[in-house]
């Protein structure tokens, strides 16, 4: 691991991150050359690999001349021995929420600030040799990548949606027609970065031999994730009680006859149990905090109270940090006239809107040092939400010999 991430004042270059929302997000794409002048990554090709040895993280390799079949697709985690035997040419390795697992390619992501930091799904690093790529696709994600190292050539395509044709002799989701647009065929080089809307085909190609891409994807829900969840959420909290009722029931034209008036009760009855503000608020929160791995959310073996914080700052050094949002942690807040939430790690906590500020600066920061907390305890509601996010895993304890924070 070398030196850690030196961020430009603005990843978007001469675009300010207004004229970014306005012309580019989910629009078009934007190529920015050096939005990271000399740009280092902290973690080279060898460590890249090594991560893909591991249980716990997901990876999967690309070859696209597999021995099975064309776009074979392998997931992690691997044997070292199979990623000696690999052909020199034409494949990728990717490694999926890097930043969950090394901090110092986490910073990255705070280059993304004019964003909702809710929308980010999570950082992806692929290290392809020569010739490597996964192949003409789209994804219905927003992306920026990073050329983080060596070359590559990026192509674009066509819009893209479900009725798009994929090639069936591969798991992956291959567009059997790539129609590359000549005026968005560039050569990345470290540091630079390009941004994608979501559903436009792209076509990434490795030229040198020690290229890799860092990808930041943002997630958005699809219709049916959130009218599926929200209809679990609500579900859960209706009484047996509450159903369609008919007491205004005239006679039938047939007996067999749905007419308008029944469609009108059911519709009735479901805008009545989905009219719920708060319910959507607090549901909405909850999925778009959720941990991509929940199991690597670690909760404290014996629970911490407010006391165990006041031992803390007794002790403890003025500047360093002493406890850290855990690097796959994802907080939000809401603040509204059906309430008040931060939202952790899929966690609704409601609190009272006079430690708002509290609850901006707690989500401003992912180190606290000891003033934090001090300015924490001076706030009853905010030491119990707090000692709440401690105990469930979302913020943890620094020690300070710990060589990596890998399984956090
Ligand atoms: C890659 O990094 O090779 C692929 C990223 C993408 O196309 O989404
Ligand atoms: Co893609």
């Amino acid at each position: 691991m070398t030196a850690s991430i030196t961020l430009p004042v603005s990843i978007l270059g001469s675009i300010s991150r207004e004229e970014f929302l306005r012309d580019y997000w989910q629009k078009k794409p934007l190529l920015i050359r050096q939005a990271i002048p000399g740009f280092t990554p902290p973690l080279d090709i060898d460590e890249l690999a090594g991560l893909t040895l591991e249980e716990t993280v997901e990876s999967r390799l690309v070859m696209e001349q597999g021995p099975e079949s064309p776009w074979q697709l392998f997931n992690g985690p691997f044997e070292e021995s199979f990623l000696q035997n690999l052909p020199e040419k034409d494949w990728t390795l990717l490694v999926q929420a890097v930043d969950h697992l090394l901090p110092e390619v986490g910073e990255l992501l705070k280059a993304f600030d004019f964003l909702p930091s809710w929308r980010v799904d999570d950082l992806m690093i692929s290290y392809a040799p020569e010739g490597g790529s996964v192949g003409p696709h789209f994804d219905y994600y927003d992306v920026f990548l990073l050329q983080a190292s060596g070359k590559r050539r990026w192509q674009l395509g066509q819009p893209c949606d479900e009725s798009s044709s994929l090639r069936s002799d591969t798991r992956l989701k291959i567009l059997t027609e790539f129609a590359a647009n000549p005026e968005q065929d560039w050569v990345l080089e470290p540091g630079d970065l390009l941004y994608l809307p979501p559903q436009l085909a792209h076509w990434g190609t490795s030229l040198s031999e020690d290229c890799t891409t860092w990808s930041v994807g943002f997630r958005a829900l699809s219709a049916e994730e959130i009218l599926c969840g929200v209809a679990d959420f609500i579900g859960e909290t209706l009484e047996e009680d509450l159903r369609y009722t008919d007491a205004d029931l005239t006679l039938p034209e047939h007996p067999a006859v749905i007419d308008d008036a029944a469609m009108t009760r059911v519709k009735n009855l479901l805008n009545q149990v989905i009219n719920n503000p708060a319910a959507l608020s607090e549901w909405f929160g909850r999925a778009m905090t959720q941990t991509k791995y929940p199991d690597q959310l670690l909760p404290q073996e014996s629970p911490w109270t407010s006391a165990t914080l006041h031992e803390l700052v007794e002790y403890a050094a003025e500047e360093e940090p002493l406890l850290v949002v855990a690097e796959g942690s994802r907080l939000a807040f809401r603040v509204s006239t059906e309430g008040n939430w931060l939202f952790a790690d899929g966690e609704a906590l409601k609190f009272n809107v006079a430690i708002k500020d509290w609850i901006t600066s707690l989500c401003s920061n992912r180190e606290f040092d000891v003033q934090f907390i001090k300015n924490t305890l001076a706030l009853p509601e905010a030491s119990e939400l707090f000692v709440k996010l401690i105990n469930q895993g979302s913020v943890y304890l620094t020690e300070e010999d710990e060589d990596s924070n890998l399984l956090h």
